[in-house]
């Protein structure tokens, strides 16, 4: 079968979101094509911002913009960078001023699927609002900018290239604020889709030889009742968080699984707990969104946390059914926790086994993602814009 990316208009006939589509035409621009394949949908766009080539190419601009931040040092792509499927290779975010936060940085690929965003707020369901928080958020901050919001938007609007850009974009409201800015932002990452990797070519388009025998062992064990992977890891995207235009419901999934069990009493550290911080059901303690594990390969460290190095690690902590601290703050044993979702149990796995895993993991990766150059830094070098400080 030839692997033709069968382009899909953004004129969805989808019912839930036929209002966006037909406010499209307000606002001039050529439509806006989605870069998927025919078996998959294009994931919901808000009413209230419909998708255009003006306004994606803008919030590419945004995203890549270190003028963002206060000192104009970290722009979205310093800690959400291409090569690592939009991660930073560090087990926790670095800010401004080198203010180190709490959380692993998670890849944005596909972001425009997911009902609910971040690891463990499940009120934070849009990507228009999300982007508030590393530009505005000071628990902690990331790009600084609280209370300079004036300041950084004439500093935008003073850019020739962002003059036209706006109004190009937003014909009726052509201000750079926030309205426009973040919506800039979100049409931006709703086109970052990422389904070709070697696993898709081999699953959805029959290319027997995309996969290595050892991945395809390992695609055996993941979908294995031993392992239990793929209950949480589900589906076109391996986690059970999805909404697409065809999605009646939106699926949203989060699970304790076993990292911590801090003085047996089931805690998670204080600044980690989950939802729980948001819902205080004790329940929710130490529950966090599943992460799809499309490009896996390329976003360690791993969990909320940044807690394990590599996949051995993590398949280390599911094969012992949750992990142990031996000392210090954290200590605990996390198979014991109380809240450990019961799809955590532990198996009993060969080294060869764990070595195909890990290989049908690394399939997912999708190198044309990493490489598009839609998604690159449209900045030229020595641009005011630049995003200077990534990891060596
Ligand atoms: C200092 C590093 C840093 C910067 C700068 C940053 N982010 Fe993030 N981003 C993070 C971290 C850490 C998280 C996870 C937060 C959490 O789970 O609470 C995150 C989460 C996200 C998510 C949710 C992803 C998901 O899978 O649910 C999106 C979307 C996002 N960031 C977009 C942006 C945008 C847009 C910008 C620029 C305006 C930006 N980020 C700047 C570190 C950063
Ligand atoms: C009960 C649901 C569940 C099952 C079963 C499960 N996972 Fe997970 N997985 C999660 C959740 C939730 C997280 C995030 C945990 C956290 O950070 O606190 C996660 C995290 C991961 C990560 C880290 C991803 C990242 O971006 O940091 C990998 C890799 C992973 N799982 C692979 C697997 C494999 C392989 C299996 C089977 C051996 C498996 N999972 C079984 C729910 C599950």
């Amino acid at each position: 079968m030839r692997r033709e990316l069968v382009v899909v208009c953004m004129l969805v006939t989808s019912v839930a979101f036929a209002a966006g589509a037909a406010s499209q035409s307000d606002e001039g621009d050529t439509p806006f094509v989605w870069p998927i394949p025919a078996w998959m949908a294009p994931p919901p766009v808000p009413e209230d911002n419909p998708m255009t080539s003006a306004k994606v190419e803008l919030g590419r601009r945004l995203f890549y913009d270190s003028r963002l931040s206060r000192d104009g040092t970290v722009a979205c792509a310093s800690c959400h960078e291409q090569a690592r499927a939009f991660t930073d290779g560090r087990a926790l975010a670095v800010g401004i001023n080198e203010t180190v936060g709490i959380r692993n940085v998670p890849s944005v690929a596909n972001v425009g699927y997911y009902p609910q965003l971040t690891w463990g707020n499940p009120h934070m369901t849009s990507l228009e609002f999300q982007a508030l928080i590393p530009m505005f958020g000071d628990n902690p901050d990331e790009m600084g900018s609280n209370g300079r919001e004036a300041e950084i938007f004439a500093r935008l609007a003073a850019d020739p290239w962002y003059a036209e850009a706006f109004p190009a974009a937003f014909p009726e409201r052509p201000k750079v604020d926030l309205f426009t800015v973040t919506r800039a932002l979100g049409a931006f990452q709703r086109t970052l889709i990422s389904l070709d990797s070697p696993y898709d070519r081999f699953k959805y388009w029959g290319e027997e030889d995309a996969l290595s025998d050892a991945a395809k062992r390992g695609e055996q064990l993941f979908f294995d009742h031993r392992f239990e992977c793929y209950h949480c890891h589900v589906g076109v995207l391996f986690t059970d968080n999805l909404q697409t235009t065809r999605s009646a419901l939106s699926e949203t999934g989060s699970h304790n699984t076993g990292l911590y069990n801090i003085g047996g009493a089931g805690h998670y550290p204080a600044q980690a707990t989950g939802f729980y911080e948001f819902t205080g059901h004790p329940s929710d303690m130490g529950r966090f969104r599943t992460p799809s594990l499309r490009n896996v390969g390329v976003t360690g460290p791993y969990f909320h946390d940044g807690s394990a190095e590599t996949l051995e690690e993590v398949l280390a902590h599911y094969a012992r059914g949750g992990r142990e601290i031996a000392e210090g703050p954290h200590a605990g044993d996390g198979a014991q926790n109380p809240h450990k979702d019961g799809m955590i149990v532990g198996f009993k796995a060969s080294e060869q086994e764990i070595a195909e895993l890990i290989a049908f993991l690394e399939s997912l990766t999708d190198e044309g993602f990493l490489t598009n150059p839609a998604y690159a830094d449209p900045w030229p070098a020595g641009h005011p814009a630049s995003v200077e400080r990534v990891m060596p």
